[in-house]
């Protein structure tokens, strides 16, 4: 993290927006001042571009911790992401290209999406779902999760997408803690050229009794070998086909919960973050048409994130099919079957906006340029990037290689909790500084905070706060109270603290410095020491584990792990074999996405004389770095072992 930050803060490139979208979007620049007026007025305004029911008079009300947006209106919000563009005669607009790994094509218009979740709403009716009522989406990117999710917030039920290559356990945790009747799934999906199972990893999930689920809905796409249940599965394509194709939307209140997802914190366990309904489809929808100058009528955007995390729910599904907007989403990986595969798609589609993570353009780096000049990419206008800070140097290569060196790119920060960017230039409007998150969208408050409270001044570095509750913030953590108050409110009091470093520039803009707490962020997926050391010990051959993010030059961060063994597990196994089998045992407990780039076997951990282990000494070794200040360490005699054992090795 170190050199990154040093390139950060020395980096002055400046660059432009390009004239056409400076005059095209001139209106974009008037909403900064619009929001500094009356910075209410200005989120009713953007709200009221939704589909309403009832109207709302009331536009905030904040009880810190706890906000309330529009909360006397009524609106429905599949409806507005649906039926709202086919009603508007938009039906025929294309909704989404899709791609299967394997080279199968479908073609998915409005009013295709939006008889699809009709159908799926009276299916999930159909097998009890009710509002409220909490269901499972554990799917790959099929359109078939883009309805799941519409599906449940048409009848207002909550969904929990749940990314597919958690585990059994993982994803066992996250239905009990939801409470879900329901799970959708599929047989298998595409991914490097093989099916990769699902199905099974639900059956296990729900082999132990004690959870709710009363049904599994199955969505055909793998044609794999599978387990069935006849008292509890049921195929997808049959329960459609006998299911009403008419199916009236009910509104729900504003405050209706729309969803929850899953994240990491700083404990073994993960929150489930609560959104609501028209604070979140306001934000997301706003943040989508100026942060990527969207034209609806002829952009084709392509977000490359998966619907299992927070990026897929707001930039692909509520926020540009709010907006109307004709997408791409793409099965499998993006070096199936070669490199050329994503931006042959670009040229296919003529892909206008493309909003992926700097892990993945730095893989692209690392592929090489020539991947990329066999197709046209002339199509792009906009480039955005999401996830982790972005070096300036993968910054630079995204807009002259895939941007052709003409093309914005926008990094816009945000969180699971922010439901929404909350950090970003605006592709039509801002000068832009490679690596930097730059300054709040119009209508959010930000700053950066020392320790004691007090805003950190120009040029220097502090923590990073919302000062001002926004309209998709978080509602609260699912079950747990006294978390929700203590996770992000208790430093500040009512202002969020989000759990960033952060370093305002001489203008006064942001540059994001990584996490401050024990979560990794590793490809963009967040990650808990915590969960990882616990997945570990609960190993039989474990005696005691620590772990850290170690800087890594494509992921970001990469999970490093040290161990101690017990007596009985060294003797049984070699150190190269004990290493290998506790990689394994983390991406099965939790998921590959889990699994340590290195597990490193010590005799014992560096400690401080109150028992504390020094991580910050850990990821020293990790990234091979002379140790910091060892002057708090209980015992030199540890490090120096496990430095003399890195030696070695
Ligand atoms: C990090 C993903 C720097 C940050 C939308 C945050 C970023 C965490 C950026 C949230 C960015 C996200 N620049 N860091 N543009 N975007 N982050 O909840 O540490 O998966 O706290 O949401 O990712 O990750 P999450």
């Amino acid at each position: 993290m170190s050199d990154h930050i040093d390139h950060l803060l020395t980096e002055t490139r400046r660059f432009a927006p390009p004239q056409e979208l400076r005059g095209a979007s001139a209106t974009s620049d008037e909403l900064y001042d619009r929001a500094k007026q009356d910075r209410l007025g200005f989120w009713a305004e953007q709200a009221r571009e939704l589909q309403w029911e009832t109207p709302f008079t009331e536009v905030l009300d904040w009880q810190p911790p706890h906000a309330k947006w529009f909360h006397d209106g009524t609106l429905n919000v599949a409806v507005n992401c649906l039926d709202r563009h086919v009603d508007a005669g938009n039906g025929d607009r294309v909704a989404f290209h899709w791609e299967g790994e394997p080279g199968d094509r479908r073609t998915l218009t409005y009013a295709d999406m939006t008889a699809e979740v009709k159908r799926l709403a009276n299916v999930l009716e159909g097998l009890g779902v009710r509002a409220g009522d909490r269901v499972a989406i554990y799917l790959p990117m099929l359109p078939e999760a883009i309805a799941a999710m519409l599906a449940c917030a048409r009848i207002g039920a909550v969904h929990t997408a749940v990314f597919g290559g958690f585990s059994p356990s993982n994803l066992r945790g996250r239905i009990d803690d939801a409470g879900a009747t329901l799970v959708i799934t599929t047989d298998g999906a595409w991914r490097k050229g093989k099916v990769f199972p699902l199905k099974p990893t639900v059956d296990e999930a729900l082999r132990e009794p004690g959870h709710g689920v009363r049904n599994v809905l199955v969505v055909k796409r793998g044609e794999n070998e599978i387990d069935w249940d006849d008292s509890r599965d049921t195929w997808y394509h049959e329960a459609m086909a006998a299911a009403p194709a008419e199916h009236v939307a009910q509104a729900f209140p504003a405050e209706h919960p729309l969803f929850i997802l899953y994240t990491s914190g700083t404990t073994g366990r993960p929150k489930g973050i609560l959104h609501t309904s028209a604070g979140y489809l306001t934000q997301t929808s706003f943040t989508h048409r100026h942060v990527f100058d969207l034209k609806p009528e002829s952009d084709v955007y392509w977000c490359t994130a998966d619907i299992g995390w927070v990026t897929g729910h707001s930039y692909i599904v509520y926020g540009p099919m709010a907006n109307g907007t004709t997408q791409v989403m793409h099965e499998g990986t993006f070096d199936t079957p070669t490199p050329e595969r994503p931006w042959q798609i670009i040229e296919r589609y003529g892909v206008t906006t493309f909003y992926t993570a700097p892990t993945a353009i730095r893989t692209f780096m690392k592929l090489g340029r020539q991947h990329t000049q066999s197709s046209d990419l002339s199509s792009l206008r906009v480039l955005g990037t999401v996830g982790e800070p972005i070096n300036p140097e993968a910054w630079v290569w995204y807009r002259e290689v895939i941007g052709g060196g003409t093309t914005p790119v926008v990094d816009t920060w945000w969180q699971t909790e922010t439901g929404a960017i909350m950090i970003s230039a605006l592709a039509a409007v801002t000068t832009l500084k490679p690596g930097s998150a730059q300054v709040p969208i119009p209508g959010i408050e930000v700053d950066v905070l020392d320790d004691s409270g007090q805003p950190v001044a120009d040029g220097d570095g502090g923590l990073l706060v919302a000062t001002e509750p926004w309209p998709s913030m978080l509602r609260g953590i699912w079950g747990d109270e006294e978390r929700y108050r203590e996770t992000y409110w208790e430093k500040f009091g009512d202002k969020y603290f989000a759990g960033d470093g952060a370093r305002k520039d001489e203008d006064g803009e942001i540059w994001l410095l990584g996490r401050v707490d024990d979560v990794m962020n590793v490809s963009g997926h967040r990650l808990s020491t915590a969960e990882i050391e616990s997945s570990l010990v609960a190993h039989d051959g474990v005696a005691e584990a620590a772990v850290v993010g170690a800087t890594d030059a494509t992921t970001g961060q990469a999970v490093v792990a040290f161990v101690i063994l017990k007596q009985s597990a060294s003797r049984d196994h070699t150190i190269e074999e004990a290493e290998q089998i506790l990689r394994e045992h983390v991406a099965k407990d939790i998921g590959a996405i889990a699994r340590p780039r290195q597990v490193f076997i010590v005799p014992d951990l560096p400690k401080t004389r109150s028992g504390k282990i020094m991580r910050r000494l850990l990821r020293d070794l990790a990234e091979g770095r002379a140790l910091g200040d060892t002057t708090t360490l209980a015992d030199q005699g540890v490090v120096d072992a496990i430095q003399q054992q890195f030696r070695g090795a």
